[in-house]
């Protein structure tokens, strides 16, 4: 039978998104319809679109969903129909890392996010009799409907009951990561010096979260004095344009080197510039995307004789049913005033909302699906 939906379509990179009409499967157990009613754009929606993450296509993209519950499968007990939800990654539930909280880390985090299929193979979305990846994510919520998983969804709490979906769906990517790197992953402590590389989403959602655990100095850098702007309103002590040589002016304010120091950029070059900052025992944690040719080269007896740590960093080791919440409270608090970084779009003006997020024009350019 199916449940129809519209959805957007990635066939290739140069292609733009078309938006087709597409049948999802009935719920599995496990598994849940969500009526789409908004979803954020995130730089990895355009390295999956670009080749750069590889995963075969036509794809549906989209993996900052937010919008209200249809139905749910068999054992789905923590979310009814009606309930409004943010969708996030997913992840098994049954490895070393989903058995000890650390679900961003899942053994089977590919199959679960990665693939455009179910982790056991099968197709969740057709276009007429043709399959079509999807489960991006778990979720493909570039679509006016998306089958989530139990995992992956939060009830949004009745703290957060006036805020539309549209302004909640971006917290289950870019932001949660860039706050989670921040409070989570890296731990930042009080008092000390952080360096954040690159202010998009995932930039300034670290800068906020450097505020709210009183990092001091925060400094941030981007090519965009726009950017750097939106960080000094959202906390940044100190901001250095990128292309102004901005490591020896950090190296200036920080003559003992930065305690954490946070890229968002996936260049080699400003990665191998920042781990020369780092203090004895600082961090050095990474989020980019990066061509999968790219190698680092990093000093080892700087890295050894530090005690410092590189860290890779996914989805900001968010355990998502308490760290979102967490956010929400911030945010309802005024703590992670993320609203002016957000710009919408009618679903139908895709192509037009990546352009503005891949132009900088625009922070998280978030698609509004049709009521
Ligand atoms: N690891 C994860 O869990 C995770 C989650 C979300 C996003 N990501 C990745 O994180 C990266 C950032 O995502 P985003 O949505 O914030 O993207 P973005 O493109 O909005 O932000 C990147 C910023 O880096 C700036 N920049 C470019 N060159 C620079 C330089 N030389 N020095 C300093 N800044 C420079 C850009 O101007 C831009 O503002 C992307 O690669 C994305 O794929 C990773
Ligand atoms: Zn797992
Ligand atoms: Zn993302």
């Amino acid at each position: 039978m199916g449940i129809s939906a519209n959805a957007a379509i990635c066939r290739s990179p140069d292609t733009p998104f078309t938006i087709e009409e597409v049948t999802l499967d009935e719920p599995r157990a496990g598994e849940l319809v969500v009526r789409i009613a908004a979803c954020g754009i995130c730089h990895t929606d355009m390295a999956v679109r670009d080749d750069h993450i590889p995963i075969p296509k036509p794809i549906i993209l989209g993996h900052e969903g937010a919008g209200t519950v249809e139905q749910v499968g068999e054992g789905v007990t923590h979310v009814k129909p009606g309930d409004r939800v943010i969708i996030s990654f997913n992840s098994c539930g049954d490895c070393p890392n989903c058995d000890t909280d650390a679900p961003t880390y899942c053994y089977n985090f590919g199959p679960n996010n990665f693939s455009g299929l179910r982790a056991d193979g099968s197709h969740t979305v057709h276009i007429g009799e043709a399959p079509v990846q999807a489960n991006f994510f778990g979720q493909s919520s570039f679509a006016t409907r998306a089958l989530a998983h139990e995992r992956n969804v939060v009830k949004v709490p009745t703290s957060a009951a006036d805020i539309p979906l549209e302004q909640l769906a971006p917290l289950g990517c870019g932001l949660m990561t860039g706050a989670g790197a921040v409070l989570r992953s890296m731990a930042v402590r009080k008092g000390m010096p952080i360096a954040v590389f690159g202010t998009g989403a995932v930039g300034l959602g670290a800068i906020m979260a450097a505020k709210i655990a009183g990092a001091d100095p925060i400094i941030a850098v981007d090519v965009h004095d726009a950017r750097l702007e939106l960080a000094r309103e959202r906390g940044a002590t100190h901001v250095f344009n990128a292309k102004g040589d901005p490591i020896a002016k950090i190296a200036e304010l920080c003559p003992q080197g930065l305690a954490y120091a946070f890229d968002t950029t996936g260049l080699k070059s400003v990665i191998e510039d920042a781990f020369g900052l780092v203090a004895p025992k600082g961090i050095l944690g990474l989020v980019g995307a990066s061509p999968p040719t790219d190698m680092l080269a990093l000093n080892e007896s700087a890295l050894m004789g530090g005690g410092k740590r590189v860290i890779g960093i996914l989805g900001g080791d968010s355990n998502i049913q308490g760290f979102l919440e967490e956010l929400i409270e911030h945010h309802v608090a005024g703590r992670f005033p993320y609203e002016g970084l957000i710009r919408v779009f009618p679903f139908d003006e895709i192509n037009e909302a990546f352009h503005a997020g891949e132009s900088g024009e625009v922070v998280k350019p978030v698609l509004k699906m049709p009521e």
